[in-house]
Parts: structure tokens; sequence; C-alpha cells
């Protein structure tokens, strides 16, 4: 395979040499930021090897700018309503993301659809936490559109960022039950958390060197997975045994 289609991250946070430097990320958000928590939380108590560079909102004053200025990380808002074309706003985007020299581009929580100029620029580089078991529900209201669809299971998944809107190679998934009694606030109540335990772990293989993108494909360890991990606890990714649709519910 040729190796320009290769794009591992930055293997020194895997190495065990004196230059060791931890993997260096940009996280962008849109509002309150608990999924950026949960990434502090654990670099704080010593279990992620990661370096948050910078946090960046399109949108002035949320609650996860807060809470990356509380843990001391440069935190900055570049307002896409101050924009009058997409390209403008992404390349601002983009010079800031370079600015920070990150390796990875954490997407947590970030509303805003990202064009294929901006996406070309970070080849498996970028990383999206979207609430549904892509390839399902792509795009807003997920909760809402497995509800209505029936669903006896929903969730959520981290793919590498292609120009296709929560189209790229899935990393991870994580599953919860629906529950007869939920409406969209409890299910989305109960994915939170969830989602935090699958975010923090795929961050970890990140960090460690374990994960690339190779030719479109997830590799573990340099081998291309064949479905998404499954977050099988709240810290452990596994390959799970692939299901028949009817144990997905899809039949
Ligand atoms: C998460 O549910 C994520 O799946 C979605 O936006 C939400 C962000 O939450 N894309 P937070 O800002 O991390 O609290």
């Amino acid at each position: 395979m040729a190796e320009m289609d290769v794009y591992p991250l930055n293997l020194k946070g895997s190495g065990a040499s004196n230059d060791h430097k931890p993997l260096s990320a940009v996280v962008l958000i849109s509002g309150g930021g608990s999924n950026l928590q949960a990434l502090i939380d654990q670099i704080q108590q010593g279990q992620l090897d990661l370096n948050i560079q910078a946090v960046i909102s399109n949108r002035p004053e949320v609650q996860g700018l807060t809470r990356a200025r509380r843990a001391g990380i440069a935190a900055l808002t570049i307002d896409h309503r101050g924009f009058f074309e997409r390209a403008d706003f992404e390349n601002a985007l983009a010079q800031a993301i370079d600015d920070c020299g990150a390796e990875l581009i954490i997407l947590a929580g970030f509303m805003r659809v990202l064009g294929a100029d901006f996406v070309s620029r970070y080849p498996g580089r970028m990383i999206n936490l979207h609430p549904s078991l892509l390839p399902k529900y792509p795009g807003l209201h997920t909760y809402r559109r497995a509800l209505e669809a029936g669903d006896t299971e929903h969730g959520a998944s981290i793919h590498f960022v292609t120009a296709q809107l929560d189209g790229g190679p899935i990393i991870a998934q994580a599953r919860i039950p629906i529950q007869t009694t939920d409406d969209e606030q409890s299910l989305q109540q109960r994915l939170s958390p969830v989602e935090h335990h699958l975010l923090v772990a795929v961050v970890k293989y990140l960090a460690a060197g374990r994960l690339s993108c190779h030719n479109g494909h997830v590799c573990l360890d340099g081998n291309a997975l064949c479905q998404p991990l499954e977050l099988v606890n709240e810290q452990d990714l596994a390959l799970s045994t692939p299901r028949s649709a009817v144990e997905r519910g899809e039949l």
C-alpha cells in the first residue's frame, strides 16, 4: 500500500525514549464542553498523556471555554458569524489550529459542518464525536430519530473526519439500550457519560500511537479493523463479535 496514504499520528507518545512528549491536541467545541472536561480530568489525574494546546469555540462565552481557562488551557473564540464566507471562517480556524502546532484535532461537540478544503488539511488527524451509531443518523436530532424509528438501542461513535458529514471511518462506538419510557432528554442524559468514556478511551489509544487511518480504514497497531471497536465497560475498547441485523434491532 502506498506510504503516502498512511496517516499515523505522532508516535513519540508511545516511545520509551528520554525525549518523550505527549501527543499535542486542539479541541474544537461549540457549547458546554462536558466531553472536553472528561479529557481534562483524565489529564489532571495523570491517566491521559495528552497536551491540549488550545480549545477553540465557534461560539463566544460558552461553558467549555471557561472549563479550558480553569484548567490553564488557551481558550479562543472564532465566531463563525463574523465571517461572510464559510471559507474565510475555516481559514481563520485552520490558522489558529496550525499556530498551536497540534497534531490531533478533536471535534467534541463542535456544531459546524467543515468543508472539504478544510478537512483535507488534516487527513487522519481529526476525529469527531457523534451521538449515534453511525452510519445511522448522521447530522442533527439523532435521539429523536432513533426514538421515532423504534430503535432498541442508541449510542455514540467516534470517527476520523472526512469531507462526508459524519461519514469518515468509524474508530469506536458505545451503545445503550433504549427504554420504553425514554424521551429525547432522558436518552441524551444517559448517553452523555457514555460519550465521555468513549472519547477518553479513544484518545488514550491515539495518544499511545496505536490508531491510524490507512487508505480509508482504521488501523489498530497497524492492522486494519473490519469493524469499529466497542466500548465494553467504562474504559476498555474491544473488538466485538459482529451482530446480525436482528440482534441490532433492524429487522
Ligand atoms: C455531545 O453529545 C456530542 O455527541 C455532540 O454534542 C454534544 C457535546 O456535548 N456532538 P459537550 O459540549 O461536550 O457537553
